[in-house]
């Protein structure tokens, strides 16, 4: 394959800007990098497909943080984080998280984050799957990431030090003597430009889209694993996609959040016949870690032949919590959706929610290309391991990105040279394939094959199948959405290879050929183009 996607002779005749830092994506870990940066005094450019779309947006149950030591205390929530990662996680990016967390979740506050507070005024906090403390920050009850994404957008918007490319798609990293140099990026009107910066961050999100059923809006293509896998960054653990128990599963509606908060709060799960499955056999019941859940939620719908199980808010209602009040946005939905929570269980059903997978990274958002990094769900520090925590993705974008904005201060070059000479001339063929009909083809192979319970059988099968679209990428790629189909393509091919490798079942990776736990898996895999 070729280095670029697009078709050009030399980089010479394309428009180019110059920037210290480059950011790519506009959820909490780009905007807080941007932002960071910026008020140190370095030239920032945010360049984003959508500034007011992201997964950060629609962040609902909230961001685990501890500010309460007489209760709670770090080493609980590092216990939990490692738990839930089921012995992969890099213990030092979870004490890093944990322990750096509670400072910058203040200084979001300081520049105008609102968390819900009591009557007395002390921050208001929930408890979510995994977590053995009530630790969880939210706003407007169940629409955290909102506030979060408000406040940053305020932040950067206005910034002197930060120029902001929206409507704009990264479709390839500038290599040059092996290093980054930054982006070749496609605007609104489908015309090509260089960003040239002295050092790109990735902050461009997760990969939900790549299945079926999925809880992330439509953005989340898997553009930064696609074009630093083509560049020939590491990826790691890739295999892990962590499926959330309660999507809405209604015909013909999207796979919307309910967050686990719903259950933190009370409300429990019931069977096909009314029976709450995860009480006899789960210490934690409906609070088991998510893989744990959504395992036992699926194994339940095969047995008795449904294609849902039932969220039932009734205990929640009678412990006095008003459901409109504590999730305002959920029932709005819910209500939208021709479903009155206060009067009928809700069906749900697993979706693909989060990639604990990525670019790999060090402790400082450094990618194995210089001057890339990467934050956010498209990195991987190892930081989840092979199972996120819930609520812990916001805290993670917050942390390390204002580590990559240190790191870029301190050893980051200032002022660039300019762009060096780069040239394509790959020759592309013709459109054999359409792109919204790759799109949908990657999807279901992914939820049939590389969903929730996986073998070798439909790992071969799904790498058979994705590798007969590979063509594709010699196509003549124009639009945002074909550069998309083309992210979404490569990346699920890297997740099948990475599963079809890790044969054990650990954390969110189930292999019905290997169900369970093997020790000489204990440890990440990386797979690099
Ligand atoms: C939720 O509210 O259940 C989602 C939060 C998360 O993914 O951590």
């Amino acid at each position: 394959m070729s280095r670029y996607l697009v078709n050009f002779s030399t980089a010479d005749n394309l428009p180019t800007v110059y920037t210290d830092l480059l950011v790519v994506g506009s959820g909490v870990a780009g905007l807080f990098t941007a932002f960071c940066a910026a008020e140190q005094n370095r030239k920032v450019t945010v360049l984003t497909k959508n500034l007011t779309e992201s997964n950060t947006r629609y962040a609902q149950g909230g961001i685990a943080v501890v500010l309460d030591h007489i209760h709670d205390s770090y080493q609980e929530h590092i216990q939990d984080t490692l738990q839930a990662g089921s012995g992969i996680c890099n213990p030092q990016a979870v004490q890093i998280m944990v322990e750096d967390g509670p400072s910058l979740v203040k200084q979001l506050m300081k520049i105008g984050a609102n968390f819900d507070k009591q009557k007395n005024g002390d921050l208001m906090v929930t408890r979510e799957g995994g977590h053995s403390h009530y630790r969880v920050l939210h706003s407007d009850g169940d629409q955290t990431g909102k506030e979060i994404a408000r406040t940053l957008e305020h932040a950067v918007v206005n910034h002197p030090n930060i120029t902001i490319i929206n409507n704009s798609f990264a479709i390839d990293i500038i290599m040059a003597g092996g290093e980054c140099w930054g982006i070749i990026a496609l605007d609104e009107h489908n015309k090509l430009r260089l960003i040239c910066a002295a050092a790109t961050v990735l902050a461009t999100g997760g990969l939900g889209k790549i299945y079926s059923n999925t809880t992330n809006p439509e953005v989340a293509t898997a553009d930064g694993m696609g074009i630093a896998y083509r560049a020939g960054a590491e990826m790691m653990n890739m295999a892990f996609i962590q499926f959330h128990p309660t999507a809405l599963a209604l015909k013909g509606k999207p796979s919307f959040l309910v967050s686990e908060a719903v259950r933190g709060e009370g409300a429990v799960l019931r069977n096909k016949n009314g029976k709450r499955f995860m009480l006899d056999r789960y210490p934690r019941a409906e609070l088991e870690t998510r893989s744990i859940v959504a395992q036992a939620m699926v194994a339940q719908m095969q047995q008795n032949s449904t294609d849902y199980i039932s969220l039932d808010i009734q205990p929640l209602l009678e412990k006095g919590i008003d459901f409109a009040t504590r999730f305002p946005y959920i029932n709005k939905k819910l209500l939208e959706y021709g479903i009155n929570p206060l009067t009928e269980s809700i069906p749900v059903a697993p979706a693909a929610h989060y990639a604990m997978g990525g670019v790999k990274t060090d402790l400082n958002g450094r990618t194995s290309i210089n001057r890339l990094y990467a934050c956010g769900e498209v990195a991987c520090s190892g930081l989840h391991g092979a199972n996120r925590l819930a609520s812990n993705s916001l805290l993670d974008g917050l942390v390390f990105s204002h580590r990559i904005a240190e790191d870029f201060l301190h050893n980051g070059v200032k002022n660039i040279a300019k762009m060096p000479h780069i040239y394509n001339n790959s020759s592309r063929i013709s459109n054999i394939f359409n792109e919204k009909e790759l799109k949908i083809s990657i999807q279901k192979i992914m939820w049939k094959n590389v969903g929730l319970v996986r073998n070798q059988h439909t790992l071969l099968t799904a790498i058979k199948e994705l590798g007969s679209y590979l063509p594709y990428l010699w196509q003549d790629l124009r639009t945002r959405s074909d550069f998309e189909a083309a992210n979404m393509l490569m990346v699920a091919l890297v997740i099948a290879r990475s599963a079809l490798w890790r044969e054990e079942s650990r954390g969110s990776h189930y292999r019905s050929d290997y169900p369970q736990q093997v020790e000489s898996y204990q440890r990440s895999d990386v797979i690099r183009r």
